[in-house]
């Protein structure tokens, strides 16, 4: 089920400091869940988590998280440069990018980044751009289905991302021609997935996988990158992921595979960490009723794109009604003009007035860094809930002059109070 860990009452005190909409970030749950992880994988005598940026890319929190011993896994130059500035460097951070632009390799070699190949092509452009280093990362896309026992939980046969096992022995081989020693192994098979077989079963793919590549090209299989997709349970009714479980899983499958060990493992875990210890919280603002019954709120699809672009389910309670019967069914919608800019549709909740605070449930990855300016509208604020109960903006919120900032026109419209000295 959606995370209720928090009461009605901290959303109540943050809306009384800070305007909404806002996204709100726990950060003792985020340390918890730092610390559940690498207690799963204590097993390992090398494990590491590159939290994927892209879920949730404020500094606040990736220095939090660097501070539980996490690295970040980045995927374009200015998530390098956000890394390199929340002081992440060396080993501590992976590169894994795809249909980037060449230079961006130069910036993670410069940073002495592990470099996650996505293509056998990417070799020449990195011996170009910074050069093959000792340990490098190639992707692997096994193609077809992706099942675990009968159940498809992914086709990447369709995706974009990886190398074919044919790839990557030919690639492998060039790599080592070009000077490496070692390398490790990556794939994403299967997103937001909570069945605990998940890293389980594409641990053993990897595992026999890196292990056959080694002997094949006499290169060393450093590591194996488990990359991210364990999945949180959105739903009232969806189970968990255990992730001890999940843990003991990858280990059965290490043990078989490397009986002597050797082989470190990573993850690049993004929504599983901090997916459930977000919140958008938002004022109901309007309510319109035709052909059904509209809850208009202060936020819309630029600060939670989710729910407009996959259809995806957040849990939506309304502070001081969680006892309340939901008796009232409403489609609570932002102010786009896009008629998918729901963030429920046909739901029941309990009775809403012009005024109640609306906590949109598990906004904390992919949720704020999705966000677009479309219609003008503007990125929320983002707020921590520390550890010792305070509230701290760890972002502020956008403003009309953000928008500006990259055109050159003169914006010194009267009605957003912008003067001329705004726009220089
Ligand atoms: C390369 C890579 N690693 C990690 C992640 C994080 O995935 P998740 O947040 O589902 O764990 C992604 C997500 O797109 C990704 O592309």
């Amino acid at each position: 089920m959606p995370n209720f860990s928090l009461e009605d009452r901290v959303f109540e005190e943050a809306a009384a400091a800070f305007p909404t909409p806002f996204h709100l970030y726990d950060e003792a749950g985020i340390r918890e869940r730092a610390r559940a992880l690498n207690a799963a994988f204590a097993w390992c005598e090398d494990f590491q988590e590159y939290f994927a940026v892209k879920a949730l890319p404020t500094p606040a929190i990736l220095r939090i998280l660097k501070e539980e011993g996490c690295g970040v896994d980045c995927s374009s130059e200015t998530e390098l440069a956000l890394a390199d500035a929340c002081g992440f460097s060396g080993r501590d951070v992976m590169f894994s990018a795809n249909a980037m632009p060449d230079e961006e390799f130069d910036h993670a070699r410069a940073m002495g980044a592990y470099i996650n190949l996505d293509d056998i092509s990417h070799i020449d452009i990195l011996a170009k751009h910074g050069g093959i280093p000792e340990t490098v990362c190639c992707r692997y896309n096994p193609g077809g289905d992706f099942k675990i026992g009968n159940a498809i939980m992914g086709n990447p046969g369709e995706s974009k991302y990886g190398f074919t096992y044919e790839q990557l022995r030919e690639g492998l081989r060039r790599l080592k021609a070009l000077g490496a020693r070692r390398f490790g192994l990556h794939a994403f098979l299967s997103s937001n997935t909570v069945d605990n077989g998940y890293y389980p079963t594409l641990a053993k793919i990897l595992f026999t996988c890196g292990r056959d590549l080694a002997e094949e090209t006499g290169l060393t299989l450093a590591f194996i990158n488990l990359s991210g997709g364990v999945g949180i349970p959105y739903l009232p009714d969806q189970d968990k992921t255990d992730i001890r479980q999940v843990g003991e899983g990858v280990r059965k499958a290490y043990e078989a595979i490397f009986p002597k060990g050797g082989v470190a493992i990573k993850t690049e875990l993004g929504r599983w960490m901090t997916g459930p210890m977000g919140w958008l919280v938002t004022r109901a603002t309007h309510h319109k009723d035709t052909y059904r019954h509209y809850i208009g709120v202060d936020a819309c699809a630029v600060n939670l794109m989710r729910p407009a672009m996959y259809g995806a389910y957040h849990h939506i309670t309304v502070c001081g009604k969680r006892d309340w019967a939901c008796d009232h069914v409403y489609d609570v919608t932002g102010s786009l003009c896009e008629n998918n800019d729901k963030f429920a549709i046909n739901r029941a909740l309990p009775r809403i007035d012009e005024g109640d605070l609306l906590v949109i449930h598990d906004t904390g990855a992919h949720g704020f860094s999705m966000g677009y300016n479309y219609n003008g509208r503007l990125r929320s604020a983002e707020i921590l809930y520390t550890q010792e109960g305070g509230y701290r903006m760890i972002r502020r919120a956008e403003t009309p002059r953000d928008y500006f900032a990259t055109l050159d026109i003169d914006p010194a419209a009267p009605a957003l109070g912008l003067t001329k000295e705004d726009a220089q």
